[in-house]
């Protein structure tokens, strides 16, 4: 899809020739002299238009507007929730098959963050899957064109609104793939695609992993027919020997639960299980377009969780990358297992901070839901910078606690540790497993098991959290920025961004 921002007052947009035409009109919609605005005024004044986002009013062929289609939106108070929540709510007008061009229009200029949310909301409401239903009809849009009355000042919330689009896009569409259509050796061909200009991808096969001692992705991965793969994507935004931001993706192409298997009801969505590494390859999309000044490297681990005759087995130990020995006690609790030897690794890029993403624990959907990913750090500074990075982006996460206490359950007698810890906060007692591989650098986990999908009528991948994640890298470069002024590269950043 093609976006546009461009600078049009209200009666100019109405002259503006297209299928549809989406006005977004907030709670102090003044209405100036041109025809268009008088009609809303006068729909507003009679209740056939409501201000609150969600409300429409559709229109037909309206003497005074060139585009075909006109859809009254009402947008609150033009705030980037409101914003999205208005044009999720004309996604069946984006969709529609005779609507090829749109224009969306703002009467007022909107803050940067409601122009970026308008984009990412645009490009989400007009997403159709298609890969594996050849009968399907993806939408006509091809042409989306903002209006608002001053561009100047959105240039750079328009870029990112365009590159987050992209990036969600992309994460949805892997999530989505059926694990038949989305295995380890697909995901590391989609991540290799992304390679080019700034960005890198290696991809290690089972012989690699062997040498460096993955013992734990490796047991996972034992019983599954389709071979594993370790992705290594870096993109390079700032100076060579500037520490990385790593981001870590749990990528379990699909999670039978192994000898421990699931059961039957609803296990198709554990097609979804590898949302993790999929918000990774969103990322690192939105980095290609946007370019920002700060390094990333991505790791996904990608495997199947199979049972079988070669499947590892309750009570097996393993040993680590790290030399500790885990007991597998539960082998649906393998998220952690492959997680674990991947942040062992990330240590070699001596990163400013480590990210994991991770549909880990049916836990954290009971704890939290679909509304809010689980947020666990070692750091409070970095807890601090993802938790206002994921609200800043509507994309919002809520820590939870890391006290060692939550650590008891994972003793084992026969291992270092246990990958299972007993029934209680089973959400925190993956994260403290996670955090005996990751030493002294600032670490976070992210906990997408509720947030990464949809179930039932809407089924399908969110694209979270990248959102929050590019927020958050954005944040950071801004802040690296800000401390090394141009022309004295030498200069010692004031602060860390974390
Ligand atoms: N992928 C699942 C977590 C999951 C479950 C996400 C349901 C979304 C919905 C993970 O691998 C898993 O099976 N976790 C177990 C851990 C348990 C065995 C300690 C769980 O949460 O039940
Ligand atoms: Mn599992
Ligand atoms: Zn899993």
């Amino acid at each position: 899809m093609n976006f546009e921002l461009k600078a049009l007052a209200l009666p100019q947009a109405a002259t503006e020739k297209c299928d549809l035409l989406v006005l977004l009109v907030g709670e102090g919609f003044v209405a100036g002299s041109d025809p268009l605005s008088a009609l809303v005024a006068h729909a507003l004044k009679h209740q056939d238009l409501e201000p609150q986002p969600g409300k429409l009013l559709e229109l037909y062929q309206l003497p005074a507007v060139a585009a075909r289609r006109v859809l009254l939106a009402g947008c609150g108070n033009g705030s980037a929730k409101a914003v999205r929540q208005a044009l999720l709510a004309c996604a069946g007008a984006f969709k529609a098959a005779g609507v090829a061009q749109a224009l969306v229009c703002f009467a007022h200029t909107p803050s940067a963050a409601a122009l970026t949310a308008a984009v990412q909301a645009v490009a989400d409401a007009s997403y159709v899957y298609t890969a594996t239903k050849p009968q399907a009809k993806a939408p006509a849009l091809v042409q989306v064109v903002l209006a608002v009355p001053e561009k100047k000042s959105l240039q750079a919330a328009f870029a990112q609104g365009q590159a987050l689009a992209a990036g969600v896009a992309l994460a949805r569409e892997w999530a989505n793939r059926p694990a038949n259509h989305a295995t380890p050796t697909l995901l590391a061909q989609a991540a290799q695609a992304l390679a080019g200009g700034p960005i890198e991808c290696q991809v290690m096969e089972r012989a690699a992993l062997e040498k460096l001692g993955m013992g734990a992705f490796l047991a996972v991965a034992q019983g599954s027919a389709e071979p594993l793969r370790f992705i290594e994507l870096r993109y390079q935004g700032a100076g060579k020997k500037e520490a990385p931001v790593v981001l870590v993706g749990k990528g379990i192409t699909f999670d039978t639960g192994g000898i421990s298997l699931k059961p039957a009801a609803e296990m198709d969505e554990m097609k979804f299980d590898m949302g993790g590494a999929a918000s990774v390859l969103g990322v690192f999309q939105a980095l290609a377009l946007l370019q920002p000044q700060i390094n990333v490297v991505g790791l996904i681990a990608a495997t199947e969780n199979m049972p079988g005759g070669q499947a590892v087995k309750p009570g097996d130990v393993v040993t680590s990358m790290s030399g500790q020995t885990i007991e597998i006690l539960n082998t649906d609790a393998e998220g952690r297992l492959v997680l674990c030897d991947a942040l062992t690794y990330a240590a070699r890029f001596k990163p400013r901070a480590i990210i994991d993403i991770a549909t880990l624990t049916g836990a954290c959907v009971i704890a939290l839901g679909g509304v809010r990913s689980g947020l666990f750090a070692s750091c409070d500074t970095l807890a601090g910078s993802l938790q206002a990075a994921g609200d800043a982006a509507l994309d919002p996460c809520w820590r939870l606690p890391l006290d060692d206490d939550y650590a008891e359950g994972l003793k084992s007698h026969f291992a270092d540790l246990a990958n299972v810890g007993g029934r209680p906060a089973g959400a925190v007692t993956a994260a403290k497993f996670l955090q005996r591989f990751v030493g002294d650098t600032p670490w976070a986990h992210l906990d997408i098991a509720g947030t990464a999908w949809k179930s039932g009528a809407a089924k399908g991948g969110t694209g979270r959290p990248v959102g929050l994640l590019l927020q958050y890298l954005l944040d950071s470069a801004a802040v690296g920025k800000a401390a090394k002024p141009k022309g004295n590269p030498k200069a010692k950043p004031k602060a860390k961004a974390q």
